[in-house]
């Protein structure tokens, strides 16, 4: 027989331990609850409770917005293991190689604005033909709405 083996409440942690062990607000716990990046169970009076390997999520989540990943990505990255998993080295080096190579796009795109931008300071113009930060005849609003002048190659 294949029975269930019930839940041990008396070894998972409360929001409020999770909170403290991980450094976090209590509110940020939440929150990555909200956006579906941990996940608590609910003991008979329905309050949360944490398996212990949500203090390796939350560790890895904090690292992924340091070097400034969307919550959707890293709820997108975390979602390739089994939920509830403790996530390896190996995986973690996995992880952190994905979000090097992004890391280097966006400080790459960053560099080129930064270069951009120095051209213009104490220019003025704003011209649409000189100014390298200007959306010559609006070329990039028509491939969409949002901030494209970030997003282009
Ligand atoms: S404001 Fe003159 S080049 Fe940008």
């Amino acid at each position: 027989m294949n029975a269930k083996k019930p839940i041990d409440f008396s070894r998972l942690l409360t929001v409020g331990e999770v909170a403290h062990r991980a450094g976090v607000p209590v509110s940020t716990i939440h929150f990555y609850e909200s956006k579906g990046l941990i996940a608590s169970t609910r003991n008979a009076g329905n309050q949360r409770r944490f398996a212990s390997v949500v203090l390796r999520s939350i560790a890895i989540i904090k690292v992924a917005q340091r070097t400034g990943i969307p919550l959707e990505e890293i709820k997108e990255a975390l979602g390739r293991y089994p939920p509830g998993s403790k996530l390896s080295a190996v995986q973690w080096r996995e992880l952190s190689s994905r979000w090097r190579e992004s890391l280097d796009e966006r400080i790459r795109k960053l560099t080129r604005l930064r270069d951009e931008l120095d051209s213009c300071i104490g220019c003025g113009c704003l011209s649409l033909e000189e100014c390298p930060l200007r959306n010559p005849l609006d070329v990039l609003g028509e491939e969409g709405p949002g901030p494209r002048i970030l997003e282009r190659p």
